[in-house]
């Protein structure tokens, strides 16, 4: 038995390696799968009016095909701040529905597989996976329109996706453009005439586009009821609810974190004081 513990310590380093070259690819993996550049959020969970916008564009636009079944409407309404009965009668559609069920909905797996080609799948999770809260919010405002497409539509982040643009009545039809931009001068700035100091552009498309950072979408004028910016807000909510909901606990979790700090630094005067008790002694008996 004892002989073989070396051999056992072998196999344990080995495990260990192991899992973290595994952490290391699975990482690297993650990030390939982003192949457009995301823009970046900060999710803030303990404000509640943007979680209640976001759960009422949930419950509005996404709960039909997606579910949110590791979360109940119960635990969701007290989060968010929202009294239960309200929370029945606005944004649950289903009669039938008790405060302490699930968030599940009615769509079957097989069917929606044949409208759209995939299941939409849950989404409880999904801020979680791929790249979070960044992922979600630049890919809703990515759908653009591509009638080779069975729907019409296309998406940046989510190449031939396969879900419908449902928030296309807000944020109004996008479509892929050249656009004239600034020439890159040989110092990496932007050209500029040396007699009228103005901008020297030129037409640039696609992937060239986004790798000078613009965006290739435009936004075909007189579409959508809502403004860029009204959108990137009703967006970002969305978002910021499904930050929350991938981990309900955090919002505990980060304010019961402050009481652990602030006990840890009061426990500190008192182990100290206790340390340099048991010090003296020790030099008193040594
Ligand atoms: C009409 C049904 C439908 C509605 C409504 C809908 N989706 Fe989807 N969604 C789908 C389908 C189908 C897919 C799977 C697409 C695929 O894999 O090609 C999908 C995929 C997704 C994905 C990607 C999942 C993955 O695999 O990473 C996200 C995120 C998503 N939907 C978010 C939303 C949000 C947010 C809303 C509400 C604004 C919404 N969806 C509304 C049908 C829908």
């Amino acid at each position: 038995m004892i002989r073989r513990l070396p051999n056992l310590r072998k196999k344990v380093i080995g495990l260990a390696v192991l899992t973290w070259a595994s952490c290391l690819f699975s990482l690297s993996c993650v990030a390939a799968d982003a192949g457009y550049p995301l823009d970046h959020i900060e999710p803030d969970i303990h404000d509640q009016a943007s979680l209640q916008r976001g759960a009422k564009t949930y419950m509005n636009y996404c709960m039909g095909c997606h579910s949110l079944e590791y979360q109940r409407y119960k635990r969701t309404a007290e989060d968010l701040g929202i009294p239960e009965n309200l929370m029945l009668k606005h944004l649950v559609f289903d009669p039938d529905t008790r405060i302490g069920d699930l968030m599940t909905n009615t769509m079957s797996a097989e069917s929606s597989r044949n409208w759209f080609g995939a299941s939409p799948p849950d989404l409880t999770l999904h801020s979680n996976l791929k790249g979070g809260p960044d992922w979600l919010y630049t890919y809703l405002r990515t759908f653009y329109r591509d009638d080779s497409r069975p729907f019409g539509m296309n998406n940046l982040v989510y190449e031939n996706v396969g879900m419908p643009h449902v928030l296309l009545d807000l944020q109004g039809m996008q479509i892929k453009t050249c656009k004239q931009v600034p020439q890159v001068a040989p110092n990496g700035g932007d050209m500029r005439d040396p007699l009228t100091n103005e901008f020297i552009r030129e037409e640039v498309c696609g992937e060239e586009l986004v790798r000078r950072g613009y965006s290739p979408l435009e936004k075909v004028e007189g579409t959508g009821s809502l403004t860029t910016a009204e959108y990137d807000q009703v967006i970002y909510d969305l978002a910021n609810f499904m930050f929350y909901i991938g981990e309900p606990a955090r919002i505990d979790r980060t304010r019961i974190g402050w009481y652990v700090l602030l006990f840890l630094a009061f426990f500190y005067v008192f182990t100290w004081l206790l340390g340099r008790e048991y010090h003296k002694e020790f030099h008193r008996e040594s």
